[in-house]
């Protein structure tokens, strides 16, 4: 990061330099997550969360303000993909763009043609940061072990930060302060629920999960989640009726029933996930300002309603676009 503008001021008679200070210099010069790799929610304090959605706020005021382009001068993100995207490649391209880095797209299974500790070594004489989408959290935590620079998880099947970030800014965009809020998440307790379900607590919101009982959150997740919950003394329950989850929410949250990598267990999770629509019903329990949330990309008509995705108390665009600010906030501070 370049020094701070100086404007030179008449001062008594002597001529004193008078700096004019970044708005962004607070986090660029912060050095809470400088070098840190990003692989869950669960490693990020509740100050950290705090920082991260503090530092995209600010970004977001005047996101192609060109002092940005100071943030990541001449650095460069490597984004591994073993999966589809269309969210976390173009918001993590154009992030880095508008900080002034670039990104490249790096598409295929990781440790088929060489080992992952090889792909790391390389990437590290290469570029400066990495974000890596992959099938096997242990993918990503071999990317960590052996890479010299950051790795962000761009979503693996255990944890999906990065949404987490971008959904507790626009929760908070949308209700003031998370602190307090009752979060409903109906249906399937994947990557995105788990991350979402330990950020709300960290940051003091109930949290409530319906799921079907054959289809329980994973033990681990839930013991983090337990002590968010205790830390924060805020509320996690887990129940699997949705109509007891939504009851007086404030978000109502939803994802697929099929993750990417479980499409042989589509028809079986189909069925048993049917009771956990979003729809109008379950939508009319909760609180009538209520907002409807979810990751995408949607299956309209199974884990959510044409008229709940496109209703006027979804908000789903405006999670993809923080993204976008959530993303930058994180680079920032990391980089
Ligand atoms: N929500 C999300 O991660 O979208 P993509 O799969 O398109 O990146
Ligand atoms: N749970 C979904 C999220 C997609 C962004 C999946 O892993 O496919």
């Amino acid at each position: 990061m370049k020094s701070a503008k100086v404007a030179v001021k008449n001062f008594g008679n002597k001529l004193a330099p008078l700096v004019i200070a970044s708005p962004y210099q607070q986090f660029t010069s912060h050095p809470a997550l400088r070098g840190r790799d990003i692989t869950t929610v669960e490693a990020l304090s509740a100050e950290e969360i705090k920082l991260i959605l503090a530092c995209a706020k600010v970004l977001k005021l005047k996101p192609k303000d060109p002092a940005q382009k100071q943030i990541a001068e001449g650095k460069t993100l490597a984004m591994l993909f073993e999966k589809p995207s269309l969210r976390t490649r173009i918001t993590f391209e154009v992030g880095m763009n508008q900080l002034g880095g670039s990104a490249l797209f790096v598409e295929g299974k990781l440790g088929i043609r060489e080992a992952i500790c090889d792909v790391a070594g390389n990437l590290d004489r290469w570029v400066d940061v990495i974000m890596a989408r992959t099938f096997s959290h242990q993918t990503v935590l071999e990317l960590c072990k052996y890479a010299k620079v950051p790795v962000i998880n761009g979503l693996s099947d255990l944890e999906h930060p990065c949404q987490t970030l971008a959904d507790l800014l626009t929760i908070e965009e949308h209700k003031g302060s998370l602190k307090g809020l009752n979060i409903a998440y109906v249906g399937d307790a994947n990557n995105v629920a788990n991350s979402l379900m330990i950020g709300a607590l960290k940051m003091g919101a109930n949290f409530t999960l319906a799921c079907p009982a054959a289809f329980a959150p994973n033990d681990d997740m839930v013991a983090a989640a337990a002590k968010a919950a205790s830390e924060s003394g805020a509320k996690l329950k887990i129940v699997h009726d949705p109509v007891v989850a939504v009851q007086h929410a404030d978000v109502v949250y939803t994802d697929t029933w099929v993750s990417m990598g479980q499409e042989d267990e589509a028809e079986i999770r189909k069925q048993a996930f049917a009771p956990f629509q979003v729809n109008s019903t379950i939508v009319s329990y909760a609180k009538p300002d209520a907002i409807v949330m979810h990751c995408l990309p949607a299956h309209r008509g199974a884990e959510i309603t044409d008229e709940q995705l496109d209703g006027p108390q979804s908000v789903v665009l405006d999670q993809a676009e923080n993204r976008l600010h959530a993303q930058k906030g994180l680079l920032t501070l990391i980089l």
